[in-house]
């Protein structure tokens, strides 16, 4: 099947996928640990789709012209069969760019394996090299120091690294610079991501946006950077190099800069349902049509159909949206895969 422009003519390209909703940290901007407590409703298993599943359903994204794919959670290291994911969809699938967004802790004893199985490259979380800011800032105290190493771990296995840090005024800001000195010297890309306004429970605020042309300003006073042209059209990161050959950086500004009118992105919830924006209220159940006896045909029918409707872009409404009060339930971020 041809690719399939939405409303907005964007044919889909990019998928994530989201493997587990379960998550071993409590990133108060994500999963805040009052929200997602000992009675949080996360899926049974039977509700999660098996690897076979999987293969199916990203394959009928596949036929309709998706060739990135990353595996996202919650934390997908706990999902056990992760590997063999992995395989079958850099393998038997083919997919051209196989990725993974991980918060690192279960990473150097597995950066091997992943490696192995086809991974192409990997995302990690780390806001804070300091202990006590990361501490707080992953909810519940885990150690910036075994993060570090998992990333190592993750260079020496040959996975090219990036390092995504979310930005909050007033609590890790003041370490922008610090990190840069950190990661440049270790040659991984680091990006920061502006604070945004996802699921219903992080109590999310403006004032605590830190503009992506304020942490440019901030960056260059140290380091000057260079803007770099987009790698393709619907880049996420906005590339800036170092003036001094030192690397590259990337900003990620959904809130200031929205980059909609080029998101060619699917997202599967690990209970097989589709998403087509981060911020969507609900999705449309692919597994429980599969699980129906849906055959491939079927599937990618359903999900042309859907994606061919699609009219998303929260993040150029956002403010809009807001200054009416017209604020709506959102997916929960761990639930939907970031
Ligand atoms: P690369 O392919 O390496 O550029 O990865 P990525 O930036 O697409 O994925 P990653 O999981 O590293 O995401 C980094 C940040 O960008 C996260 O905070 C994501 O939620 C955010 N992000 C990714 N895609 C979108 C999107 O379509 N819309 C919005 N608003 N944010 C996104
Ligand atoms: N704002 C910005 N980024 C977020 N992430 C999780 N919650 C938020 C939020 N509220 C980031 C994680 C991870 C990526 C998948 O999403 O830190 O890097
Ligand atoms: Fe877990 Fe990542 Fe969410 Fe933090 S941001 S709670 S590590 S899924
Ligand atoms: Fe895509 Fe929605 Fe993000 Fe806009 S807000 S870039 S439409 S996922």
């Amino acid at each position: 099947m041809a690719a399939n422009p939405d409303t907005l003519g964007r044919p889909v390209r990019d998928l994530r996928v989201s493997v587990t909703d379960r998550c071993n940290f409590r990133c108060p901007y994500c999963m805040p640990k009052e929200a997602f407590g000992p009675d949080h409703p996360f899926l049974p298993p039977h509700r999660l789709m098996t690897q076979e599943e999987l293969k199916r359903i990203v394959g009928a994204f596949v036929g309709l012209g998706v060739h990135k794919v990353r595996l996202t959670g919650g934390e997908p290291l706990l999902r056990p069969e992760l590997p063999a994911i992995i395989r079958s969809v850099k393998h038997d699938l083919k997919v051209e760019d196989v990725s993974l967004t991980t918060n690192g802790w279960f990473l150097a004893r597995q950066a091997a394996a992943l490696r192995q199985a086809g991974l192409d490259r990997i995302n990690v979380s780390l806001d804070s090299l300091d202990e006590a800011t990361g501490g707080r800032m992953n909810g519940l105290g885990f150690k910036v120091s075994r993060i570090l190493e998992g990333i190592d771990a993750a260079a020496a296995a040959g996975l090219p690294v990036k390092v995504n840090c979310v930005v909050q005024r007033g609590v890790n800001d003041g370490e922008i610079v610090a990190l840069c000195e950190y990661f440049r010297a270790r040659g991984h890309v680091l990006r920061f991501i502006e604070y945004m306004d996802v699921g219903n429970t992080n109590h999310w605020s403006g004032s605590q946006v830190v503009a992506a042309r304020e942490l440019v300003e901030r960056i260059s006073a140290a380091f000057p950077l260079e803007p770099l042209v987009p790698a393709f059209r619907g880049e996420v990161a906005a590339r800036y190099r170092y003036a001094d050959g030192g690397g590259e950086i990337g900003i990620v500004s959904s809130v200031t800069e929205p980059f909609c009118r080029d998101c060619h992105r699917a997202r599967l919830s690990a209970d097989g349902k589709l998403f087509t924006c981060l911020f969507a209220s609900a999705g449309t159940d692919i597994l429980g049509l599969l699980r129906r006896g849906a055959d491939d045909a079927a599937l990618g029918e359903r999900i042309a159909g859907v994606w061919r409707a699609r009219t998303d872009r929260y993040s150029e409404e956002r403010a809009a949206i807001l200054a009416a009060g017209k604020a709506r339930e959102k997916v929960e971020m761990s639930y939907i895969g970031g």
